[in-house]
Protein backbone atom coordinates (compact mmCIF):
# COMPACT_ATOMS: atom_id res chain seq x y z
CA UNK A 1 0.00 0.00 0.00
CA UNK A 2 1.08 3.68 -0.53
CA UNK A 3 2.27 5.72 2.24
CA UNK A 4 -0.12 8.58 3.38
CA UNK A 5 2.95 11.18 2.06
CA UNK A 6 1.74 9.53 -1.64
CA UNK A 7 -1.71 8.41 -1.39
CA UNK A 8 -4.20 10.97 -3.71
CA UNK A 9 -7.94 9.94 -3.64
CA UNK A 10 -9.86 10.41 -6.33
CA UNK A 11 -13.28 11.62 -6.24
CA UNK A 12 -15.62 10.80 -8.97
CA UNK A 13 -19.32 12.14 -9.27
CA UNK A 14 -21.55 13.81 -11.76
CA UNK A 15 -23.06 15.93 -9.51
CA UNK A 16 -20.88 18.91 -8.50
CA UNK A 17 -23.20 20.12 -5.71
CA UNK A 18 -23.22 16.34 -4.02
CA UNK A 19 -19.19 16.73 -3.54
CA UNK A 20 -19.37 20.46 -2.30
CA UNK A 21 -21.32 18.50 0.56
CA UNK A 22 -18.60 16.37 1.70
CA UNK A 23 -15.80 19.33 0.99
CA UNK A 24 -15.97 20.90 4.46
CA UNK A 25 -15.30 17.92 6.09
CA UNK A 26 -12.58 17.01 3.99
CA UNK A 27 -10.80 20.48 4.01
CA UNK A 28 -11.20 20.28 8.37
CA UNK A 29 -9.43 17.03 8.49
CA UNK A 30 -6.44 19.09 6.31
CA UNK A 31 -6.65 16.67 3.34
CA UNK A 32 -8.15 18.67 0.74
CA UNK A 33 -4.60 18.70 -1.67
CA UNK A 34 -5.36 15.11 -1.67
CA UNK A 35 -8.08 15.05 -3.34
CA UNK A 36 -8.81 14.79 -6.93
CA UNK A 37 -12.46 15.48 -7.87
CA UNK A 38 -13.81 14.84 -11.32
CA UNK A 39 -17.30 15.97 -12.47
CA UNK A 40 -18.63 12.76 -14.51
CA UNK A 41 -19.39 9.64 -14.31
CA UNK A 42 -17.56 7.04 -12.90
CA UNK A 43 -16.85 4.96 -16.23
CA UNK A 44 -16.08 7.65 -18.12
CA UNK A 45 -13.80 9.00 -15.80
CA UNK A 46 -11.72 6.08 -14.86
CA UNK A 47 -11.43 5.34 -18.43
CA UNK A 48 -10.04 9.07 -18.30
CA UNK A 49 -7.80 8.38 -15.68
CA UNK A 50 -6.25 4.92 -16.87
CA UNK A 51 -5.65 7.20 -20.33
CA UNK A 52 -3.52 10.09 -18.29
CA UNK A 53 -1.43 7.24 -16.97
CA UNK A 54 -0.20 5.37 -19.72
CA UNK A 55 0.07 8.66 -21.18
CA UNK A 56 2.21 9.37 -18.48
CA UNK A 57 4.10 6.02 -18.70
CA UNK A 58 2.84 5.16 -15.57
CA UNK A 59 -0.07 2.32 -15.20
CA UNK A 60 -2.57 3.54 -12.83
CA UNK A 61 -2.87 1.21 -9.49
CA UNK A 62 -5.25 1.36 -6.66
CA UNK A 63 -5.37 0.67 -2.85
CA UNK A 64 -8.91 0.33 -2.17
CA UNK A 65 -11.96 1.03 -4.60
CA UNK A 66 -15.38 2.75 -2.83
CA UNK A 67 -18.41 2.43 -5.16
CA UNK A 68 -21.62 4.40 -3.72
CA UNK A 69 -23.25 5.20 -7.09
CA UNK A 70 -24.70 4.01 -10.39
CA UNK A 71 -26.12 1.20 -9.24
CA UNK A 72 -27.20 -0.44 -12.89
CA UNK A 73 -23.62 -0.50 -13.52
CA UNK A 74 -22.31 -1.99 -11.15
CA UNK A 75 -21.91 -5.67 -11.98
CA UNK A 76 -18.98 -4.33 -14.64
CA UNK A 77 -17.61 -1.39 -12.26
CA UNK A 78 -14.97 -3.85 -10.54
CA UNK A 79 -13.48 -4.84 -13.29
CA UNK A 80 -11.66 -1.83 -14.32
CA UNK A 81 -10.64 -1.15 -10.88
CA UNK A 82 -9.58 -5.15 -9.82
CA UNK A 83 -7.57 -5.76 -12.60
CA UNK A 84 -5.13 -2.84 -11.37
CA UNK A 85 -4.91 -3.16 -7.90
CA UNK A 86 -0.90 -2.21 -6.77
C1 LIG B 1 -26.05 7.49 -2.57
S1 LIG B 1 -25.09 8.93 -3.04
C2 LIG B 1 -23.60 8.47 -2.18
C3 LIG B 1 -22.68 9.58 -1.87
C4 LIG B 1 -21.48 9.23 -0.94
N1 LIG B 1 -20.91 7.94 -1.23
C5 LIG B 1 -21.88 9.32 0.50
O1 LIG B 1 -21.92 8.29 1.19
O2 LIG B 1 -22.18 10.44 0.98
C6 LIG B 1 -24.80 8.55 -4.74
C7 LIG B 1 -23.94 9.56 -5.51
O3 LIG B 1 -23.57 8.95 -6.74
C8 LIG B 1 -23.54 9.94 -7.73
N2 LIG B 1 -23.60 9.26 -9.03
C9 LIG B 1 -24.70 8.89 -9.74
N3 LIG B 1 -24.35 8.28 -10.89
C10 LIG B 1 -22.99 8.26 -10.91
C11 LIG B 1 -22.03 7.77 -11.84
N4 LIG B 1 -22.39 7.18 -12.98
N5 LIG B 1 -20.73 7.91 -11.52
C12 LIG B 1 -20.34 8.52 -10.37
N6 LIG B 1 -21.21 9.00 -9.45
C13 LIG B 1 -22.52 8.88 -9.73
C14 LIG B 1 -24.69 10.84 -7.39
O4 LIG B 1 -24.56 12.12 -7.98
C15 LIG B 1 -24.61 10.88 -5.85
O5 LIG B 1 -23.82 11.96 -5.42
Amino acid sequence: MASMAAFTLVAIDPDTESYEVGRPFIEKAGVAHKVDFREGKGLEKLDDLLAEEAAAGREAAFDFAFVDADKPNYTITPDPISSRWS
